[in-house]
């Protein structure tokens, strides 16, 4: 290690004091259920988004035996809108593990917390170095970009063993004392002075020993190669309504949005299709003055791997239909369901039945984002 690296920590550690943040709710606790709780919500999720739910959250679970022994259906619902919704099902498993394989008790040390569901090497270290002083390295995509723009670390890291090479390199410069600040202080760098596209060098406790900074490149790391390539989708969203109920069906374990609870979704090669479902379009000739059918506003959403198009459509089905007639309709749109499902989403497993409740029933229920505030429009 050179003379500057072993001088990096003790700056990341004082600028922290000066300049860190100090008054995040998860910062003002050493309790592991409380500091795992917000650094999975945090995985993906920047900090103004999550403090909302993070509250929320530990009010209705205040411990993790309360996590452990809710519904999943409940988590899902309080996990609605953050997005990302495996980690709201790894999250319970955790819980669960964590009473009935460790007595209630998270681990301390950062190899046996990354052996739970959910818990990666980097949020292990974390929750080990904020809650037990754990001398272990983080390593998430904020800190990637700095340590590897202090570093000049121009390796690819879609590469196994560079990957590898830079968690070593991060471990080598783990200051002896001040654990805790330190990680705090790579984090807070990241996502307030290291930014991906506009670093604020001249704020930077590191600049004068940083790599990128001396040779103007900043944008140049981290180096991967192989990006995930985003793909595209389109999909209609079937909203059937009778009276005050409208019919939501229950995603497939596997997937997007899994286990969540949602309007009637299929695939659509072309947009300009009307979305009118093969099976129930008799039926919908048959009561085509009765049905009110409207085209909604097109919705975009981004995920992790695609950009999906949603082309929401309302039936309304008349008052006066008869329950055994909505019944009928509700069948024909399954019928779609369900073949769209065995052609498709094979590996998704079946498709679950569904159920017509009232929007507030529904708002209750673990929702996609998007899908909660269509459902808020009405
Ligand atoms: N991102 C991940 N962990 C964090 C933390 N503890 N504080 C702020 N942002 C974070």
């Amino acid at each position: 290690m050179s003379a500057s690296t072993s001088n990096l920590a003790a700056q990341v550690v004082r600028w922290q004091k000066q300049h860190g943040r100090h008054d995040l709710p998860w910062q003002q606790t050493r309790d592991p259920y409380r500091v795992w709780l917000s650094e999975v919500m945090l995985q993906q999720t920047q900090v103004s988004t999550v403090l909302g739910y993070y509250d929320r959250f530990l009010q209705r679970f205040p411990t993790v035996q309360d996590l452990a022994q809710a519904p999943l259906d409940e988590v899902l619902a309080l996990w609605s809108g953050l997005g990302y919704y495996s980690r709201a099902r790894h999250l319970h498993a955790c819980a669960q593990k964590v009473v009935t394989h460790h007595a209630g008790q998270f681990p301390q040390d950062p190899a046996t917390l990354a052996t739970l569901p959910g818990i990666g090497r980097s949020t292990a270290a974390a929750i080990a170095a904020f809650c037990f002083g754990a001398r272990a390295a983080i390593l998430d995509g904020n800190v990637k970009r700095v340590l590897t723009r202090v570093l000049g670390f121009g390796e690819d890291l879609s590469q196994a063993r560079h990957e590898k090479a830079l968690w070593s390199l991060a471990e080598s410069l783990l200051p002896q004392r001040d654990i805790d600040r330190y990680t705090q202080g790579l984090m807070d760098l990241g996502a307030q002075v290291c930014t991906a596209r506009q670093p604020r060098c001249t704020l930077c406790p590191l600049r004068s020993d940083c790599v990128a900074q001396a040779q103007e490149r900043p944008h140049d790391f981290p180096v991967k190669t192989k990006r995930t390539r985003r793909g595209r989708r389109v999909s209609v969203l079937w909203w059937l309504q009778h009276r005050d109920e409208v019919w939501l069906v229950q995603r497939p374990a596997r997937g997007v949005w899994a286990g969540l609870w949602c309007l009637p979704e299929r695939p659509v090669q072309d947009p300009q299709e009307l979305g009118i479902p093969p099976a129930a379009t008799p039926l919908l000739g048959a009561w085509a003055d009765a049905v009110k059918r409207e085209q909604l506003s097109p919705i975009e959403h981004a995920l992790t791997h695609f950009d999906w198009l949603l082309l929401p459509v309302r039936f309304t089905l008349p008052s006066k239909f008869s329950l055994a007639r909505r019944q009928h309709m509700q069948l024909a749109f399954e019928a779609d369901l369900a073949a769209d499902h065995a052609a498709d989403h094979a590996a998704e497993g079946a498709p679950k039945p569904g159920q017509w409740c009232t929007i507030r029933e529904a708002l209750a229920l673990g929702l996609p984002a998007p899908v909660r505030k269509l459902l808020e429009s009405a």
